[in-house]
């Protein structure tokens, strides 16, 4: 029997949502992840949102190892990893993935989300404090929300060293202090100030964790993420990241670390223990996009240029974008309804952008948040910058 306060609830939130214009449209994609797309019901579309950063959504090698992965492993493992669910293929991606970020030793996840869900609950002690950037991906404030009462959590102000300072000086009683922020914050696409933030780890004997979803295979010369980018490779205790963006865009994620701290995740995690491992195809594919990333380091300087390229075609449009070396592009709108207004109309112009509102950014900073990849040729950016000269 249906529960009529249940579906009542329902009912109100979606025709509020209706009502106020802030439905989100889901387009049914026919066709890979490509620049451009096949929709359902419209045709082709040029896509700039994705996190297909390289362009290796698609790529014939990734494809053909995930095909592999498949014949050589079937459909799955059946099991968490720990009763039958390590194959050989997870070891040879944690080999790959610590050697491209530079730790000792790495563990898969089917999610970078459960990652951040296995890391801070799993290795925080109780007499810990964990000080979270207040602009952190919500995988991170849901993982330290999962940590244990007795933990102490802190939010400190976004990319704020002098916040962070006296939050770090306030707790020097703490067993372990925390530092915990995104190496490219995904909805305002700024870097976090790295240097500073490990200068002052060293110096207050502070742990640092880096999700650096959007800046593996994206920053640094060779794409090996936010510490290449600042020279500050094999700095960074605790590295998490996603297999779901730049690195062939499957599924996946990681947590890298000291070998003593991947063997807790392993024994301890719930999520490593209670979940499936990743499936051998996407561990196939995954370990292909990084050795692709490593043998082309070629594909990493063309999303370096489309970057600059893009960013400069709205700039002289008169869009007003934050400078930064990332291929996340916001362009603040303010409302909601606005937004989504503005993304639908370069839907109408063949042009995926995606308006973001609230819950995933704080009302009244709703905003349309272009995405670059190496995969677009001058043409393509050509075609976006004419629909956003239209708009
Ligand atoms: C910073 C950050 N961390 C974690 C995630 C979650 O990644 P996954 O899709 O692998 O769960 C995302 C995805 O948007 C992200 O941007």
């Amino acid at each position: 029997m249906p529960n009529s306060a249940f579906d009542a609830r329902n009912i109100e939130l979606m025709q509020s949502l209706a009502d106020s214009g802030q439905t989100k449209p889901f387009y049914e994609i026919t066709s890979p992840m490509r620049p451009v797309v096949n929709i359902a019901g419209k045709g082709e579309v040029l896509v700039l949102c994705a996190n297909n950063y390289l362009g290796l959504a698609d790529h014939p090698e990734v494809i053909d190892a995930g095909v592999q992965g498949l014949k050589d492993y079937g459909a799955g493992t059946a099991s968490v990893r720990f009763i039958c669910g390590t194959l050989e293929c997870h070891r040879k991606l944690e080999t790959k993935i610590a050697e491209f970020v530079g730790t000792e030793s790495s563990l898969s996840y089917v999610s970078c989300w459960n990652a951040n869900e296995a890391l801070f609950p799993t290795l925080a002690g109780p007499d810990d404090i964990l000080l979270s950037d207040e602009l952190n991906h919500a995988s991170i404030i849901d993982g330290c929300r999962l940590v244990s009462k007795k933990v102490e959590k802190q939010v400190y102000k976004h990319n704020d060293l002098e916040d962070l300072e006296s939050k770090l000086k306030a707790s020097a009683a703490k067993e372990c202090r925390w530092v915990i922020a995104d190496g490219v914050f995904s909805m305002e696409g700024d870097v976090v100030h790295l240097p500073e933030i490990v200068e002052l780890c060293k110096r207050y004997d502070a742990l640092l964790v880096v999700d650096d979803s959007h800046g593996i295979g994206v920053l640094g010369e060779t794409g090996r993420g936010t510490p290449e980018h600042f020279n500050l490779l094999g700095e960074v205790d605790v590295i998490t990241g996603t297999l779901g963006k730049a690195l062939g865009g499957a599924a996946g994620g990681y947590v890298a670390a000291s070998q003593k701290a991947i063997e807790v995740l392993e024994q301890r995690a719930r999520p490593s223990l209670f979940s499936n491992a990743l499936p051998a195809t996407v561990a196939y594919s995954a370990c292909k996009a990084i050795e692709v990333v490593q043998q082309q380091p070629s594909i990493v300087k063309r999303l370096h240029s489309n970057v600059a390229t893009f960013r400069k075609g709205l700039a002289d449009l008169g869009f007003k974008c934050p400078d930064s070396p990332t291929a996340i592009i916001p362009i603040m709108i303010g409302d909601e309804a606005e937004a989504i207004k503005k993304s639908k109309a370069l839907y109408d112009m063949g042009v995926m952008v995606i308006g973001f509102g609230f819950p995933v950014v704080p009302k009244g900073e709703a905003r349309l948040r272009v995405q670059m990849s190496a995969a677009l040729t001058d043409e393509h950016m050509q075609t976006a910058l004419d629909a956003f000269a239209k708009l």
